[in-house]
């Protein structure tokens, strides 16, 4: 019998590279409080990534550009308090790790400070010499080439890479580059099934594909998406596994009419009502009880 008190075996970095090796598919689901972090740890996903997607679909903001380092900092702590047994990546923010190898080394340590085991951070060529500073100092690194959303504005928009022949080099070389600098994993984001094949069967690192297609080593939706929790938001390369949305609102307008009609709360919500079942469990995970 499993002892329910003993923590499950934490998904490592060195890990993930066997799994490759196994053709052992990876989960990763991005995850910004320790609630999500907690009730995706139980389901089995192996990557929590405290995406700096948070931005959008927790702040609201039209796109990563403006989250701060406090902020991943802060919803990283929440993450790690919620999880035991995946591994969690921490999202470098923008201008965070560009102005100089240094900087994204003081920047990165902190994730592993707050909570994180390893950090992502976007760009290939250009960024390989700062994942070798990262790296040589024990910072395991997470690459992300193609669509790389804090270059937003020099793409022109969320927009796919790698569709000319010219272009799916230039991916393939940032990502060759960022397995040459020591990264463990890498996510392919908004390219073609074909272009994400190839970079998957030139690296020994686990691609982990986000709009890339089935032929990567692991797939990471961003979980607010594959939950239905984005109302306006339905991208062709997310899977909506629940409408969350839709059953949070339900919920919410029931509670409201609720209250208006006065049957909330009913006895069994109130402290020395006359008839009341016994209570069984404790009052809730801050309730008082009486
Ligand atoms: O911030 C994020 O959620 C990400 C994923 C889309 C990979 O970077």
């Amino acid at each position: 019998m499993t002892d329910p008190k003993r923590a499950p075996l934490r998904v490592t970095v060195p890990s993930l590279r066997e799994r490759k090796q196994r053709a052992e598919p990876i989960s990763v689901l991005t995850a910004y409080d320790a609630t999500f972090a907690r009730l995706f740890d139980e389901a089995g996903i192996d990557v929590l990534l405290v995406g700096d997607s948070l931005g959008m679909v927790v702040q609201g903001l039209p796109s990563t550009l403006a989250v701060t380092q406090e902020e991943m900092l802060y919803h990283t702590r929440a993450v790690a308090r919620g999880a035991r047994r995946a591994l969690i990546v921490g999202d470098m923010p923008f201008l965070t790790y560009q102005v100089s190898a240094e900087e994204a080394l003081r920047h990165a340590g902190q994730f592993l400070q707050h909570g994180a085991h390893a950090v992502k951070l976007e760009g290939g060529v250009t960024m390989a010499p700062t994942i070798r500073r990262l790296v040589d100092v024990g910072i395991p690194v997470m690459g992300h080439v193609g669509l790389t959303p804090q270059s937003v504005h020099a793409m022109g928009g969320f927009k796919v890479q790698g569709k000319t022949d010219e272009d799916a080099e230039r991916v393939l070389a940032d990502a060759r580059a960022v397995e040459d600098a020591g990264a463990f994993a890498i996510v392919l984001e908004g390219i073609p099934e074909a272009l994400a094949a190839r970079v998957t069967g030139a690296l020994a690192i686990p691609t982990i594909g986000i709009g890339a297609g089935k032929a990567c080593d692991g797939q990471v939706l961003v979980s607010y998406d594959m939950l239905g929790l984005t109302a306006d938001l339905r991208p062709k390369f997310v899977k909506r596994y629940a409408e969350l949305f839709d059953v949070a609102k339900q919920a919410a307008e029931r509670y409201a009419d609720e209250v208006k009609r006065g049957v909330f709360p009913g006895p069994e919500h109130t402290f020395g009502a006359a008839a009341r079942p016994a209570p069984t469990v404790s009052g809730g995970a801050y309730g008082p009880e009486d």
